[in-house]
């Protein structure tokens, strides 16, 4: 059954089905909330204004003033009237474009969990950030696989593609501008899922892609509208599970001069890495390490905004804990998370099996208590012993699956001498807590080096450079994709990677 809600101030109305969230009712209408925990009722940073036959208040809705409901877990169980006062503000067009006659393209990265575009102004040059959101396709699934196997029903299909689509272009054309040029960087799934390919091969035995190359369209022909209906190519693919987003990574750092010796992960929900060793040739492989590290399979998880714990430290015998904008902390990101777990196993509370301990012991730093929840690390905001089985399952993926490409190239860890940390995450992490806690093997001789987005920059090297997406192509072919779910062995060294290192 459906019902008619009416948006306040614009006097428009529209219909959303019972058990909508107030979120997704908005969303269909092209009105986007910010909703940094992912829409899990815990950063309280989607609130608007509404009346009418809507869920009882549940939660963190409780403390919220009269007529004021967390649009993620409201729900519409009648006529309402919505009064929209905290949408996702506009994104802005950097300061450095402005004014300027372009022409401009905008890179967009297609993560699992989030989407990044930036737009380059094309005769300077300049490229500058623009936009983050979190990926629509989420109420789908939080991962890759649960996606592909959601879009076997024809309409989740269509609808996973038009999701994307649509967030793209909402986002592009509050931009005010045309565009010229637009590239695409994704996982494969993301990439076939914009495209409208059928994602199935991706996820069932052999795992193939049957395209790996795609042709550049115009926006209008993707069923995105973009002003200026630019031409938008998209990042060639490895393999299913080797998407655009690693290709770039490898194209960012070859034409960057490192060839050799080099090992280079993107930590996202999925974790894509490769291994140029000294003997040449390139090892690949892609591992599943869940959504704990962009905040969103943690319970008080969020992206790294406003009001999250992003750091956090022991300092003379007390937890010190640092929140993005200074104020109360809402939620806690991944490298708060990290953080968090370096510091409690520093202080005997997490257990190098990682088991947490049910009560805080006689001399453990102060600022902490533990309830039937977790570790509370301020007020309302802890870690459960679940939060830590999460990442555990993150390190866990990505050592056994780094030191399977070792393995496969007979390299030794001591002989790589750079290990680039690509991903929107890297580049505030506390690199000391990432090697306590064992994400990777010991690099021992290696200097680690942040690089941010690589996706999102092969897609704005793409946009400058006619002939970089072909450059992606010819090194893809050098890449030996290393399948780690049908390799013997895999599955004891992902159980025996999820302990903590014990230094
Ligand atoms: S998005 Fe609704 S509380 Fe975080």
């Amino acid at each position: 059954m459906d019902f008619e809600i009416r948006i306040k101030p614009s006097g428009r109305s529209l219909r959303a089905e019972e058990g909508t969230t107030l979120m997704d009712a908005l969303a269909d209408a092209g009105i986007m909330i910010k909703s940094p925990c992912g829409g899990r009722g815990i950063c309280g940073k989607c609130t608007v204004k509404a009346t009418g036959r809507l869920s009882p208040r549940t939660g963190r809705e409780e403390g919220l003033p009269d007529g004021t409901r967390l649009s993620c877990t409201a729900r519409i169980s009648g006529n309402a009237e919505i009064t929209v006062d905290e949408v996702r503000k506009a994104p802005v067009f950097p300061e450095v474009h402005a004014g300027k006659p372009g022409p401009f393209a905008a890179a967009i990265d297609i993560g699992t969990t989030s989407v990044k575009i930036s737009i380059t102004d094309l005769s300077s040059g300049e490229a500058r950030p623009y936009d983050f959101f979190l990926n629509p396709q989420r109420r789908y699934g939080d991962d890759v696989i649960s996606r592909i196997a959601a879009s076997a029903g024809t309409d989740a299909r269509g609808a996973l593609s038009k999701l994307i689509r649509r967030d793209i272009s909402a986002s592009l054309s509050g931009a005010g501008i045309a565009f010229k040029k637009a590239v695409v960087s994704g996982n494969t799934a993301m990439s076939y899922f914009l495209l409208g390919l059928d994602p199935g091969p991706l996820g069932r035995h052999p795992y193939t892609a049957p395209v790996l190359d795609f042709p550049s369209l115009r926006a209008s022909a993707l069923g995105m509208e973009i002003p200026g209906d630019p031409e938008t190519g998209v990042l060639p693919s490895v393999s299913a599970f080797l998407g655009g987003d690693l290709a770039g990574g490898l194209a960012v750092t070859d034409a960057a001069g490192y060839a050799k010796n080099v090992f280079y992960i993107d930590m996202g929900t999925n974790g894509e890495m490769f291994l140029r060793p000294s003997s040449g040739g390139i090892y690949a492989a892609s591992c599943a390490m869940g959504p704990a590290l962009e905040g969103m399979n943690i319970s008080c998880g969020m992206t790294a905004d406003e009001g999250a714990i992003n750091h956090v430290s022991i300092r003379q015998g007390s937890f010190a804990i640092s929140v993005i904008g200074g104020g109360k902390a809402a939620g806690i990101c991944g490298t708060g998370l990290i953080d968090a777990t370096a510091c409690l196993i520093a202080a005997g509370i997490i257990s190098r099996s990682g088991s947490m301990a049910k009560s805080i012991a006689p001399g453990s730093p102060a600022g902490l208590f533990i309830s039937e929840k977790g570790v509370h690390l301020a007020g309302d905001v802890f870690i459960s012993q679940k939060d830590i089985r999460n990442l555990q399952l993150a390190k866990g993926a990505s050592l056994a699956a780094a030191e399977i490409l070792l393995e496969e190239a007979g390299c030794d860890p001591g002989s790589i001498s750079h290990v680039f940390i690509a991903g929107e995450f890297g580049e505030n992490v506390d690199v000391g807590n990432l090697k306590r806690l064992s994400f990777l093997p010991d690099f021992r001789n290696a200097v680690y080096f942040f690089l941010g987005n690589t996706s999102l920059r092969a897609a704005e090297m793409a946009c400058l450079d006619a002939g970089f997406i072909g450059r992606i192509g010819s090194l893809r072919h050098g890449i030996r994709a290393v399948e780690l779910s049908s390799r013997p062995g895999f599955d004891e060294k992902f159980l025996a990677s999820l302990d903590f290192r014990a230094d």
